[in-house]
């Protein structure tokens, strides 16, 4: 076990970021895993949506309710004390209205003690982004792809890779600057837009297949170790194969068991000395059932 480190809240990113240190920011979605990211040392977790598609096999994030991302968040926050948790607002948990974007937003801080919310989307949610901050919330903004509204971008496709798509980019990313979000996240976006708009805003700007210029790194937990198999998108890398461990170790167990060689008697219980003769004696009055 490595020394408990303090939490990091969100003025030590604004320092991270003037002094050049890079963040590393993943997603968990439950108490293992959460233990394994605060143990191995990263700075932020983000029990993102993707967990509709990472955990409960839907096809994208757009099923994933407010509850879920609760259970999840919570699970997440036990696991991970000493870690800056930010919870991520779900498909039509702040599109209706500036009210309930704030309940829902203050959701994951009542109940699952997040230090911040992230939600998607650029001008059009400034309203909703003013109101969650009026109530004393932090918000990361999250820009390019954004997965819950991938139907009208045409897919899961990189952004910004046009000067006018790279514009719209901007202009979001200052509108969101300029209603007052505290972190800005950039999805699937050149480089080059990345490091424009990191360098542009005075803000921590994190990416997530941005490229190398943002002020830190996010993946997506499943597909760092190698977990989802659905897809992989380009900016992914993988550090582990835990799809062949598992599913190597699952077959090994059903080898053994039809083997019979599991479970062994390292395996077994034993009777207490002296209790099985008179277990024996007693079994005698039982019988076989028709
Ligand atoms: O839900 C999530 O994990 C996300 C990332 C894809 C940025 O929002």
């Amino acid at each position: 076990m490595t020394a408990k480190k303090k939490k990091k809240m969100i003025n030590e990113f604004y320092k991270m970021k003037e002094k050049g240190e890079k963040v590393v920011w993943i997603t968990s979605y439950d108490y293992p895993t959460a233990q394994f990211a605060q143990e191995a040392g990263v700075d932020m977790i983000l029990v993102g949506d993707s967990l509709g598609m990472c955990v409960y096999g839907y096809k994208g994030t757009v099923p994933v309710t407010m509850d879920q991302c609760i259970v999840h968040s919570e699970a997440v926050r036990r696991a991970a004390p000493d870690v800056f948790v930010i919870g991520d607002m779900p498909f039509l948990s702040y599109q209706i209205s500036c009210e309930e974007a704030v309940r829902n937003a203050g959701r994951f801080l009542k109940e699952a003690d997040c230090d911040a919310i992230k939600l998607e989307g650029g001008t059009r949610v400034v309203p909703q982004i003013r109101a969650i901050l009026d109530a004393g919330i932090v918000v990361c903004g999250h820009i390019g792809l954004t997965p819950q509204s991938s139907g009208q971008l045409g897919g899961h496709k990189a952004q910004g890779r046009t000067l006018d798509s790279a514009k719209v980019l901007i202009d979001d990313a200052l509108a969101l600057h300029e209603a007052g979000i505290q972190l800005l996240l950039l999805e699937a976006v050149p480089p080059e837009v990345g490091k424009f708009i990191t360098e542009l805003l005075p803000i921590p700007v994190y990416g997530i297949g941005a490229g190398m210029h943002t002020d830190g790194q996010l993946l997506i937990i499943s597909d760092l170790i190698g977990q989802f198999q659905a897809f992989t998108p380009k900016f992914v890398k993988k550090y582990a194969n835990v799809a062949e461990v598992v599913t190597d170790a699952i077959r090994a167990y059903g080898e053994d068991v039809r083997a019979e060689t599991f479970p062994a008697e390292e395996h077994c219980y034993r009777m207490i000395e002296g209790e099985y003769p008179k277990f024996m004696e007693m079994a005698k009055q039982y019988k076989k059932p028709n």
